[in-house]
């Protein structure tokens, strides 16, 4: 039996119950810390905590000296696209040059610019770029991650992708989760018969993703220029009937009812948001969708932020990820999403680390198992450089925090 006993732990954070598997509102405040502490893990499990004064006498084939340092449970990145083929560093001096990204895909750049170097991309190059990301990401203390599809625009390319993220679920430890996002933009043959390919995602994408069981739930760009409400009514509508979840990506630019609509449909997740008027904060209102908030995307295309304090201020559940992808975010580092929701979101540091943990693992159905450090749940926790505390990690916004990564027991 393989054991790890970490002891001296300066802070040990986001210690919870069971049954705590979402934080809502004023409540996401409360970060539960125990300080100088230890951690025992069993296998891939965390089977018990506690003060030091109780540690004695615990054994372990490892044992951890933490002391000056604050263990976490790893983050939960709950939006990424990271399948993805090259980079769109162009683009990105287009737009310091004064072009708006809506003026880039207008162009034939942005998200069809992607699409056509996936599609010449082979699979196997495809995974290494993006395990080549997997890898740096579980560094950087990412424990648990989705990713989407939405570069392929064609059957096949779709079928690529998510291919790939297979193949990641295969052989990274990490839990993985797949998002059909084949509604990520209309392709240039379709420029003019948009509802041909809805017809087209909804009559072989669909039911061949659902068939080969390569994707947990679907997604679609509900945005001005991408897909209307009738298309996003329709694709959910066709994904749940094939047992995918919708997660959707909404008001990024515009708020015209997308919010709602996708909790009707029950949408695990309503991510973006830089947009919201009061009948989303409604619609959200009584709900189980958990906003997402994607500080990163706002911070690289210079758009509005996500209005956290409004969502909290209702009571609702806020989280955050990083959405990972070329054209809106070329980082996955949740320790830069967490510092720029205490900064720029005005979180708190204790609301960004639940907003980044615990709901962040129910945004991908994840938080009965993960996202806090609890006994039974499974053991992928983070242990940091020597730091005064957990507010530091926010604070000092540009050094590399995080010293080890254990994800179900072992050390990365
Ligand atoms: O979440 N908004 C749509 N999709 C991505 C960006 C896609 C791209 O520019 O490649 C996002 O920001
Ligand atoms: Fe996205």
């Amino acid at each position: 039996m393989s054991s790890i006993l970490i002891t001296n732990i300066k802070e040990l954070v986001q210690v919870r119950n069971h049954n705590v598997t979402i934080v809502k509102g004023s409540d996401m405040k409360q970060l539960p810390v125990l300080e100088n502490a230890y951690l025992l893990i069993e296998h891939d499990t965390i089977v018990e905590y506690g003060p030091m004064a109780d540690c004695e006498g615990i054994e372990a084939d490892t044992i951890i000296d933490a002391t000056d340092r604050v263990v976490l449970p790893t983050w939960c990145d709950s939006h990424t696209h990271i399948v993805y083929a090259g980079n769109r560093v162009s683009e990105f001096v287009d737009r310091i040059n004064g072009l708006s990204y809506a003026e880039i895909a207008e162009r034939g750049g942005g998200i069809l610019n992607s699409a056509q170097k996936l599609q010449a991309t082979s699979e196997d190059n495809l995974y290494e770029q993006a395990s080549e990301r997997l890898k740096n990401l579980i560094q950087l203390g990412t424990g648990a991650i989705e990713i989407k599809s939405g570069y392929g625009l064609t059957v096949d390319a779709e079928l690529k992708m998510l291919r790939v993220i297979e193949r990641l679920k295969k052989d990274f430890k990490l839990p993985v989760k797949a998002t059909l996002l084949g509604a990520h933009a209309i392709p240039a043959e379709y420029r003019d018969n948009k509802t041909a390919y809805v017809d087209l995602v909804i009559n072989e994408l669909i039911p061949k993703v659902a068939n080969e069981d390569l994707a947990e739930y679907v997604d679609i760009f509900c945005e001005k220029g991408y897909f209307d409400l009738e298309d996003t009514d329709r694709i959910l509508e066709a994904g749940r009937a094939h047992g995918l979840i919708p997660k959707i990506h909404v008001n990024q630019f515009n708020a015209f009812g997308g919010v709602a609509l996708g909790i009707k449909h029950n949408a695990l997740s309503v991510d973006h948001l830089e947009e919201l008027n009061n009948d989303d904060i409604e619609a959200l209102k009584g709900s189980e969708t958990m906003p997402v908030a994607l500080p990163l995307c706002s911070y690289f295309l210079s758009i509005p932020y996500t209005p956290a304090r409004q969502l909290l201020d209702a009571e609702l559940p806020v989280a955050i990820a990083s959405d990972y992808n070329p054209g809106s975010t070329p980082s996955g580092n949740m320790n830069q999403v967490v510092s720029a929701a205490c900064i720029k979101l005005k979180m708190t540091p204790e609301e960004a680390i639940n907003a980044a943990t615990i709901n962040g693992a129910y945004a991908i159905g994840l938080s009965n198992m993960y996202g806090s450090i609890c006994r039974g749940k499974k053991a992928n926790v983070m242990i940091t450089k020597p730091i005064p505390g957990y507010h530091y990690l926010p604070y000092a916004f540009g050094d590399h925090h995080i010293d080890k990564v254990i994800i179900h027991g072992e050390v990365q």
